[in-house]
């Protein structure tokens, strides 16, 4: 028997149907070996990603989409492997945020008739957030939908977007304008492919990990201050750890509001301000992670002015965002103009900014109910 470093399996419950998170460690990517004797000793009995997913592939076409940074490091094994088994055809979309539109959906889309696939195709997104947003997309309206497999190669996409079934893509008037509720048939998180994860990109997806905890957990929030010196330096098991815990976190919320009607949205909490700071400063010049760093800040510090968090709490914050390599300065932004930015947030309700703010560390809540000018303070402060 295979005896991977670190292995958990979650279930995520949705209306349409309940499906798996798999969390592992042992994906043979070819060109990938860990440096850890354990692994390296078993390597030979390690279970690939096709034999992982094989299982939740119900007909006999696969198409998997990935993108031009993606491909050279984990496509090859993936293809061939399933290839004893299925018919299988590769999209390879260019990468990056700027292409997360309607261009490389219809390229899906036209992989998908080239090939003749029909309703038994099972689409499968191997890659980060962008490449699992638009695969589960494509799959939602492909012939008014068919099944699609999440393979999250990013740590944001792993804990965060590749769970609950939100897939979509940009309109050039704003981020994830358009899109569709799509659940997964499964998600297999491969903690190996974070190995080739440029530094920068690990902590963006440290962001949303530092999130859960803040919103959710203190205890989490406890582990993470031990934790994250070990995760920046990419120990694959710690990081299998959190993974898990987010992704927990991330199954029962999406459990009680798939829709985002209610407890769902507080996994916005710092992104109506990081919002602002990725608007403003142009997508790619802030990591969304990044930007969500510092926005967490400065929900933190409206927090404390409504008497809610103390300075302690946000210095607490601070610290822990500043062990996970981020920033906790937003840039200098006028404040008519970050308000501007904030109505157009798809948070604003009734013409109202809502805003996730803390009421204490580990509880959070959804509220209009703050003083204008102390949204105001908390924008001005850092210029
Ligand atoms: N659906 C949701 O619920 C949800 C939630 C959060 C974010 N998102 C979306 O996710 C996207 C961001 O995702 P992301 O942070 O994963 O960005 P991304 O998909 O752009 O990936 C970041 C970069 O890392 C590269 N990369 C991916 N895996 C790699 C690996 N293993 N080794 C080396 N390089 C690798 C990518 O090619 C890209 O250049 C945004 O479009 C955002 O809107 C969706
Ligand atoms: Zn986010």
């Amino acid at each position: 028997m295979a005896t991977p470093l670190f292995h958990a399996k979650l279930t995520v419950q949705t209306q349409s149907h309940d499906y798996p998170i798999i969390i592992t460690e042992n994906s043979n990517v070819s060109s990938l070996e860990s440096d850890a004797e354990d692994v390296v000793s078993n390597s030979a009995e390690k279970s690939s990603m096709a034999s992982q997913i094989a299982p939740y592939i119900a007909g006999r076409q696969v198409l998997i989409v990935t993108n031009e940074t993606v491909a050279p490091l984990y496509l090859k094994t993936l293809q061939e492997e399933l290839e004893a088994q299925f018919t299988v055809k590769v999209c390879v979309l260019p990468d990056g945020e700027q292409y997360k539109n309607q261009t490389s959906i219809n390229q899906i889309y036209d992989a998908l008739m080239a090939e003749h696939f029909n309703r038994d195709v099972t689409l499968i997104a191997l890659g980060g957030g962008v490449v699992g947003d638009m695969t589960g997309f494509a799959a939602a309206s492909f012939m008014r939908g068919v099944n699609f497999i999440q393979i999250p190669t990013t740590l944001l996409s792993q804990v965060d977007s590749s769970v609950g079934g939100k897939t979509g893509i940009n309109h050039a008037q704003g981020k994830n304008m358009i899109g569709a509720f799509w659940q997964p048939q499964m998600v297999l998180a491969d903690m190996s492919t974070l190995k080739t994860l440029p530094a920068r990109e690990l902590s963006a997806g440290l962001a949303e990990v530092i999130k859960y905890a803040l919103i959710m957990d203190a205890d989490f929030l406890t582990w993470l201050e031990q934790h994250l010196p070990a995760m920046i330096a990419f120990d694959l098991a710690v990081l299998g750890e959190a993974v898990k815990r987010c992704c927990q976190y991330k199954a029962d919320i999406v459990a009680q509001d798939e829709r985002e009607s209610g407890v769902r949205a507080l996994l916005n909490f710092g992104h109506t301000f990081g919002h602002v700071i990725e608007t403003h400063e142009g997508y790619g010049n802030w990591l969304h992670g990044e930007a969500v760093a510092a926005g967490m800040v400065q929900a933190a510090e409206l927090s404390q002015k409504m008497g809610w968090l103390t300075s302690d709490d946000v210095a607490r914050i601070k610290r822990v965002l500043v062990l996970a390599n981020l920033p906790i300065t937003p840039p200098a932004i006028d404040v008519q103009t970050a308000l501007g930015l904030m109505g157009h947030d798809k948070k604003v309700k009734h013409g109202q900014i809502r805003l996730i703010l803390l009421k204490s560390l580990g509880n959070a809540v959804l509220t209009n109910d703050f003083d204008a000018e102390l949204l105001i303070e908390v924008l001005s402060q850092h210029h």
